[in-house]
């Protein structure tokens, strides 16, 4: 998705939710999940979550339920998106993004214990391959991507729109979608190892890392993180500066100060 192809998506997330589908080139609609994207964690969310070890990069973590939910857990995370709207939402529920593409520069390069790309992200860019090269160079080295695929036997790179229910629609952009085979196929042309993978319900996930080492029973989370139950607001959510300082050396910024030039990359 590129920046001036997401107006629409922006007006769904300051509305809430009206049904926009994803309409491609060859006539299909697929359905937004706006309602999943704009709500709380569901049971497959939190079963996501509890594969991750902070700090957490989550790309393209839209209006941020997952970011949000693991800042809540005490787990540094960080959102990352090119929509402004998303972003500013993600901050005024508490928790740290910041508003850039995947492929910009980020913080905590080489450093992320564990890169999202939830909700069918793996699309982002249109180009799987591409995306998981970027993903791998953010990782530590004994870091893990979760990945979810879409439901079925899919794998295709299209050109798409997002299209309103009145009819409007926004410009083309290069999207993909990929089930479960696809995935496991990209993931070991981009020299990842494939070291967990789950269903929840209608929705599929892999876990693929750099280095191969199979998930320690029950996910990636510490014999000693207690989560609080979800939904239960933690005290006080990490900063941005926070989730970024777990990912490397980059020091805590003061409050309300810049991000500081610099730290970006
Ligand atoms: C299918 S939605 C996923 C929503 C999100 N995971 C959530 O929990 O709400 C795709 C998201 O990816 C973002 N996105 C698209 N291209 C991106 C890019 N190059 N870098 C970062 N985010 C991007 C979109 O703005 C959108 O929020």
């Amino acid at each position: 998705m590129i920046t001036g192809a997401i107006a629409l998506y922006e007006e769904a997330l300051r509305e809430q939710a009206p049904a926009l589908v994803l309409r491609t080139a060859d006539g299909r609609a697929l359905p937004l999940q706006m309602s999943r994207f704009c709500g709380p964690p569901d049971t497959a969310d939190e079963e996501l979550l509890r594969h991750c070890r902070g700090p957490v990069l989550d790309v393209g973590c839209g209006p941020g339920r997952l970011t949000v939910a693991l800042a809540e857990l005490g787990i540094p995370a960080l959102g990352v998106d090119i929509s402004r709207t998303a972003v500013a939402q993600v901050h005024q529920a508490g928790a740290p993004a910041l508003h850039r593409s995947v492929f910009d520069r980020l913080p905590g390069h080489g450093r992320w214990a564990t890169v999202l790309l939830a909700d069918g992200n793996i699309g982002i860019g249109g180009l799987p391959a591409r995306l998981l090269e970027r993903c791998a160079q953010l990782l530590a080295p004994d870091g893990r991507i979760l990945i979810e695929a879409e439901p079925g036997n899919v794998d295709e790179q299209l050109t798409a729109w997002l299209e309103h229910p009145d009819g409007r629609r926004g410009p083309v952009f290069p999207w993909a979608r990929m089930g479960t085979a696809a995935l496991l196929r990209a993931a070991a042309d981009a020299g990842l190892h494939v070291i967990g993978q789950w269903r929840h319900e209608d929705r599929a996930f892999v876990c693929a890392a750099i280095q191969r080492r199979p998930l320690p029973e029950g996910g990636g989370l510490p014999a000693t993180h207690e989560p609080r139950p979800f939904g239960t607001k933690h005290q006080s959510p990490p900063e941005e500066a926070d989730a970024c300082a777990a990912a490397g050396e980059v020091p805590s910024r003061p409050p309300g100060a810049c991000w500081p030039p610099g730290l970006t990359a």
